[in-house]
C-alpha cells in the first residue's frame, strides 16, 4: 500500500505559501507538449506553479482555464497568473521598466469549481491539454486553520472547498463506529481501522486535530518497523480528507469527461499522490486505450528522480500517468 507521505517530513508543515514547490514539473510539461495558441486545463492550479510554465508556453494566441475547489487558492492563482504575472517571468530590471506587463501572455480563465464539472463547464473537443495535480497543496497542509495536518494543532476540517461540504469534525463524531472503520479502511488502507474507529467513538466529541492524533496514537501503536517509518495517525488522516472531499468520486468524474473535452491528438497528464488515485487513474487510461480513445504515453507511471525526492519529499509518492487523445 502507499500512501501520500506528504505529511511526513516535518519540512512540509512548516513552509508558507510560497513554498509549494510544482512536483514533475518538467515531466508534466513535456507530456503536455504545450503549443503555442492552444487551449489547456489545469484541473488543479493550485498556487499556479504548473499552470505559470504552461503559460509561458501558450504565448499570447493560446488559453489556459485553471479550476480549484479552494478559493484561497485561487486568489493567489489570480494574483500570479492574471493581476501581476510578471513576477513570475520577469527579471527585476524588466518589471519595472515595463510595470510588469507581460508582452506574451495567453488569456487566463480561472473557475472556482471542482473539476468533477468538467464535463459540463468545458466545450467538448476543445482541449489541447489537461492537467490534474491531484491531493493538497502546501497552502492548504500549512495552514494549521484547515485542519490537513496532523503535525499542527488546529479545527478538524480539512475541506478544500470551505464553503460546502461536512467537515472532518463532523465525520468523526456522526458516523457510526461502523461506517467510521469502513472510511478509515477503505479510503486510509489502514489494517488497525476497526480499533481506531473503536478509540475515535469513545472518545467523542472531538474537535481537533490534535485531539484526533492523540487518540489514534493510542489506539494504533506501530505493529512493525514497516508501520514505525510513518506516523500513526497518516492513514486515518488521508481517509479523512478523501472522505470530506469526495476525491476519487471527483476524480473518476474527471477521468470519464476527458475524453470528451480533449481534441484528437489532446494530451491527458495525471499526477497522484498514493495507490487508490493511480489504480484509478490507471485503470480508466487503459480501458480508454482499449476502446481506442487513447494512446497511452506511459505504460509504468513516471516518477521523481532522487534528486528531486531530496529536494521536495512530497514528490516521494507521486506517479503521473500520461495519455493522448485519439
Ligand atoms: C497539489 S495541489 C496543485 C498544485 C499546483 N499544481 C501548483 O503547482 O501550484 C492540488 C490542488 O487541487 C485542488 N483540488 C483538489 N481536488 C480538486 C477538485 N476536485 N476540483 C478542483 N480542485 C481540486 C486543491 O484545492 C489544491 O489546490
Amino acid at each position: 500500500m502507499e500512501t501520500d507521505f506528504g505529511q511526513d517530513t516535518p519540512e512540509w508543515g512548516g513552509r508558507g505559501q510560497a513554498g509549494h514547490v510544482p512536483v514533475l514539473l518538467k515531466e508534466a510539461i513535456d507530456f503536455l507538449a504545450v503549443t503555442r495558441g492552444g487551449t489547456y486545463l489545469d484541473a488543479t492550479v493550485g498556487l499556479g506553479g504548473h499552470s505559470s510554465e504552461i503559460a509561458k508556453r501558450l504565448g499570447a494566441p493560446g488559453h489556459l482555464i485553471g479550476f480549484d475547489k479552494d478559493p484561497k487558492a485561487l486568489a493567489i492563482a489570480q494574483e500570479a497568473l492574471v493581476i501581476s504575472p510578471s513576477s513570475l517571468v520577469l527579471s527585476e530590471g524588466q518589471r519595472t521598466k515595463d510595470e510588469g506587463r507581460v508582452p506574451d501572455w495567453p488569456t487566463v480563465t480561472l473557475m472556482h469549481a471542482s473539476f468533477a464539472e468538467v464535463g459540463e463547464r468545458v466545450a467538448p473537443a476543445s482541449l489541447d491539454g489537461l492537467l490534474a495535480d491531484l491531493g493538497v497543496s502546501s497552502l492548504q497542509l500549512g495552514d494549521p486553520a484547515r485542519g490537513f495536518s496532523f503535525q499542527a494543532d488546529g479545527p478538524l476540517d480539512m475541506r478544500m472547498n470551505p464553503m460546502s461540504g461536512r467537515t472532518a469534525e463532523q465525520v468523526v463524531n456522526h458516523l457510526d463506529e461502523r461506517e467510521l472503520a469502513d472510511v478509515i479502511y477503505e479510503f486510509g488502507e489502514e489494517r488497525r481501522s476497526r480499533r481506531i474507529a473503536r478509540a475515535l467513538v469513545r472518545a467523542r466529541p472531538i474537535l481537533t486535530t490534535k485531539q484526533l492524533v492523540d487518540v489514534i496514537s493510542a489506539a494504533a501503536r506501530p505493529m512493525n518497523n514497516s508501520e514505525r517509518r510513518i506516523h500513526p495517525a497518516t492513514r486515518t488522516f488521508q481517509a479523512l480528507r478523501i472522505f470530506v472531499n469526495r476525491e476519487l468520486d471527483d476524480l473518476k468524474a474527471l477521468l470519464e469527461a476527458a475524453p470528451r473535452v480533449l481534441k484528437p491528438g489532446g494530451r491527458l497528464v495525471v499526477i497522484s499522490f498514493h495507490s487508490l488515485e493511480d489504480r484509478i487513474v490507471k485503470d480508466a487510461t487503459r480501458d480508454g486505450a482499449k476502446q481506442g480513445q487513447y494512446r497511452l504515453l506511459t505504460k509504468k507511471p513516471v516518477t521523481a528522480t532522487e534528486e528531486e525526492i531530496e529536494s521536495n519529499s512530497r514528490s516521494r509518492s507521486a506517479k503521473l500517468r500520461a495519455a493522448e487523445r485519439t
